[in-house]
């Protein structure tokens, strides 16, 4: 199954200078919970932006360079029909799309779930989420954050389901 995990904000601001634009360690804690044992899928850019592979879940970069040149341990992909394959040969396993936008938009047609938080703030930023058609899904869950002085935005945890 796969799954697409990111958080925007207003404008739908993903991304900036290689970088998440905000700091938002709740944000942080989820995509650790739901991604630890499980498997994430990040292209070389977001990977790049790790301070290493992730630790206690299966690591997959998307790249056209060289296994060599990651970490031993990282499984690498070289083309979105590597990935595709991937996910269908391990039906049973949560693969989660943590992005960043180059990575989103090759797979939109093959997400099934979305894991989305959306930051009600507005940043500079110089990557964006793609296009979604929420017609194609609905939404299973919602649940509000909690705004606090290490928290300091509104922001939402919702979960959609591909319409089949
Ligand atoms: N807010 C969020 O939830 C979130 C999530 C993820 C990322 N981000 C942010 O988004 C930005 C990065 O996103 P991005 O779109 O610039 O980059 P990206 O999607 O993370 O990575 C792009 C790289 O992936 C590889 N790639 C892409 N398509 C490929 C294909 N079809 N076959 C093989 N390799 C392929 C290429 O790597 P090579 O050049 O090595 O071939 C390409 O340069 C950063 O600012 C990051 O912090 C935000």
């Amino acid at each position: 199954m796969l799954i697409f995990l990111w958080a925007e904000s207003q404008g739908h601001v993903i991304g900036h200078r290689g970088e998440l634009p905000w700091h938002l360690p709740a944000d942080m804690h989820f995509f650790k919970t739901v991604t630890t044992g499980n498997t994430i899928v990040a292209g070389a850019r977001t990977f790049a932006s790790f301070p290493s592979a992730l630790p206690n879940r299966t690591n997959v970069v998307v790249t056209h360079h060289d296994a060599s040149e990651f970490p031993a341990g990282v499984v690498v992909l070289n083309s979105l029909d590597a990935v595709r394959d991937y996910a269908r040969e391990r039906p049973e396993e949560k693969i989660f799309v943590v992005g960043g936008a180059q990575i989103f938009a090759g797979l939109m047609d093959d997400v099934d779930l979305l894991y989305r938080t959306t930051i009600d703030a507005g940043f500079d930023g110089d990557t964006w989420m793609p296009t979604i058609d929420y017609s194609r899904f609905q939404r299973i869950n919602r649940q509000p954050g909690i705004r606090n002085e290490k928290n300091p935005y509104d922001y939402t945890f919702e979960q959609f389901q591909r319409i089949q």
